[in-house]
């Protein structure tokens, strides 16, 4: 990935480790939900390889849901491999656990074996051709493979839409920007290529058969936990930072005001913060 680009939509990777684990950390039981589900899809896989892995949190868990098979943690970014590998011995599972670091989907070609199992974590979208990364997954796959495409999930809450100040649906209107950022995000990618964002049929497309879609919810009602609360202010932080300039000024006095920690009304002390998220994981399945 390049980095210390102007425009915004150049993601620095090596240096989101911090917010990608304690997202992913507290989206464990969301995590242990999907992956529940794929083990009655794809049982006893010998190879399971997690494609723009990061730090290793959902690696992890892969490891605890399939203990008889060898994990491949992939990614463009050493440092959050790094992490990953840490986050790997310290839970004890290391000695089944390798990294492998390069740009996907080319690095998949230095797999020693065929995947039994391969799990894309919202890394698929920041590919350039989801296509033809779709076609290479698809062929690292061995037959009767599983490929587990977690992409599409809805847009998260964290406060009912009025929240005492400001215009009443403030996240319904950061949903926008964020959509817009999204699409620039895409646009500017190398090899960009618009895709209509139908997975099953891109799944089709590659050559696999689609074997399944569902929608796991991660639901931390209010009153939540601190560690809830500090995921809200991180993510709303992010959106004021990258996106602020795109808000109506209302909007941004309203932001500034619910990260204010001196402020009683902010997210870091308001009772009915809450984090309300779903997250869609479509599989299929190389028949041959
Ligand atoms: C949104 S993060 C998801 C991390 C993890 N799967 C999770 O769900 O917590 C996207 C990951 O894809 C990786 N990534 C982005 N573009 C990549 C590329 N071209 N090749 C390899 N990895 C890439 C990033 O380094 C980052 O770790």
């Amino acid at each position: 990935m390049a980095h210390h680009h102007h425009d915004h939509t150049d993601v620095d990777w090596d240096e989101m480790g911090p917010r990608l684990e304690a997202q992913a950390e507290l989206f464990t039981p969301l995590y242990e939900h999907a992956l529940a589900w794929l083990a009655k899809r794809q049982t006893e896989p010998g190879l399971v390889v997690d494609a723009g892995s990061g730090p290793g949190v959902v690696t992890c868990l892969l490891a605890d849901t399939f203990p008889g098979a060898r994990i491949v943690a992939v990614d463009a970014s050493g440092p959050l491999l790094d992490r990953a590998r840490t986050r790997a011995e310290r839970l004890g599972v290391a000695d089944r656990f390798d990294t492998l670091t390069g740009e996907l989907p080319g690095v998949l070609g230095d797999l020693d074996y065929p995947a039994d199992l391969l799990w894309a974590g919202r890394s698929l979208h920041h590919l350039g051709d989801q296509r033809a990364a779709l076609a290479a997954f698809a062929e690292r796959l061995s037959i009767g493979g599983t490929l587990a495409l977690q992409e599409g999930s809805l847009p998260s809450r964290f406060l009912p839409r009025d929240i005492g100040f400001g215009r009443p649906g403030l996240q319904a209107r950061l949903d926008v920007v964020e959509a817009e950022w999204f699409a620039r995000m895409r646009a500017e990618l190398p090899g960009s290529v618009a895709e209509t964002e139908d997975w099953p049929a891109l799944l089709a497309a590659a050559g696999l058969r689609p074997s399944g879609t569902r929608t796991f919810l991660l639901d931390l009602p209010a009153p939540t936990t601190d560690r809830a609360r500090a995921h809200v202010a991180a993510t709303l932080a992010r959106t004021r930072e990258v996106l602020g300039d795109r808000l109506d000024a209302d909007d941004r006095a309203t932001l500034d005001r619910l990260l204010d920690p001196g402020d009683e009304a902010s997210v870091h002390h308001r009772p009915d913060v809450f984090v309300l998220a779903a997250q869609t994981v479509f599989t299929a399945v190389r028949a041959r």
